[in-house]
């Protein structure tokens, strides 16, 4: 748990941060948030995060908190409030509090909050050995690629994962694709050595790390194609893994009980895995 967090124009201890009961964000899930990846004291795809979030505020009629160039110097001082070197920021900005209505009211004043998490994910199992996947029904709503808060459909499908003794849930549409990972980004390398991944409609997230991994695939000349994959092509794949802030590159080893190619680490994974890492730790603060 951070020391400080940011609590509007404001750092505070941890246990002296409220926010009002009728936030929007609390009752409507009317709040959107970003996630960013922290490695030996470098801050990756700050800028990416910051659009990102610019992004989905817009999408919702809302505008950044503050500028761009303070979120990153508020991003920094928390940083060094908290002495951080690997882990996590968090920061989610709300519609602000209010009488609750549907209704979505005029001139609120938002709820910006950022906290920290110290947490080394380069050093994690999941992250270096590989995961297990299950997969679910998609139940989300419609505008995926506004990253809110509204995350109930994330957190049942990722309990389910974890029930059925896997680490991840990838979600299905109607049609038997995968869209996306209950908290990440879904992609496959076929038997014939390209790599796969869905392309950013409203269907899914346009993660950062998404991003970043197509442009290092592209550098290391791996074959690339932005295309759905289905359920039964998963069974077919000679690699997977999933990407985020969090989940860096994680190999998948078995989607529903069935082995991906060798059942371990694949070659083209453990490239991407890797150069990910070199890229993210030559970002600066
Ligand atoms: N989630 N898809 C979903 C549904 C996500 O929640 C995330 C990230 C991603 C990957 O996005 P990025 O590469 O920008 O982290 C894709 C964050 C980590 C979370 O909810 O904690």
């Amino acid at each position: 748990m951070s020391r400080f967090v940011y609590v509007n124009d404001r750092f505070l201890r941890r246990h002296e941060a409220f926010i009002d009961i009728e936030d929007r964000g609390f009752q409507f899930g009317d709040s959107v948030y970003e996630v960013i990846f922290v490695t030996k004291g470098c801050l990756v795809d700050e800028q990416g995060h910051i659009d990102r979030l610019a992004y989905s505020m817009g999408e919702l009629g809302m505008d950044l908190p503050k500028s761009p160039v303070t979120i990153s110097l508020l991003i920094r001082e928390l940083i060094r409030l908290n002495d951080l070197t690997d882990g996590l920021i968090y920061m989610q900005v709300s519609r602000g509090a209010a009488s609750r209505d549907h209704l979505i009211p005029k001139g609120l004043s938002q709820t910006f909050i950022m906290n920290t998490r110290q947490v080394d994910l380069t050093a994690k199992s999941s992250i270096n050995e590989g995961v297990d996947v299950i997969t679910v029904r998609d139940i989300r709503w419609g505008r995926r690629d506004i990253k809110s808060t509204q995350l109930l459909a994330n957190c049942l499908a990722k309990s389910e994962a974890v029930r059925a003794g896997a680490d991840e849930a990838w979600m299905v549409d109607e049609n038997n694709f995968v869209t996306e990972g209950s908290s990440s980004n879904a992609w496959i390398i076929t038997d014939d050595q390209v790599l796969v991944t869905r392309p950013p409609t409203h269907d899914i997230l346009n993660g950062i790390t998404r991003r970043t991994i197509i442009d290092i695939a592209l550098q290391n000349n791996v074959m690339f194609e932005e295309r759905a994959f289905s359920l039964d092509e998963t069974k077919i794949a000679a690699e997977a893994f999933f990407t985020s802030a969090t989940s860096l590159a994680t190999p998948v080893l078995s989607i529903n009980g069935i082995a991906i190619g060798d059942g371990v680490v694949g070659p083209i994974t453990k490239v991407l895995q890797d150069q990910y890492l070199v890229y993210a730790q030559q970002t600066s603060l």
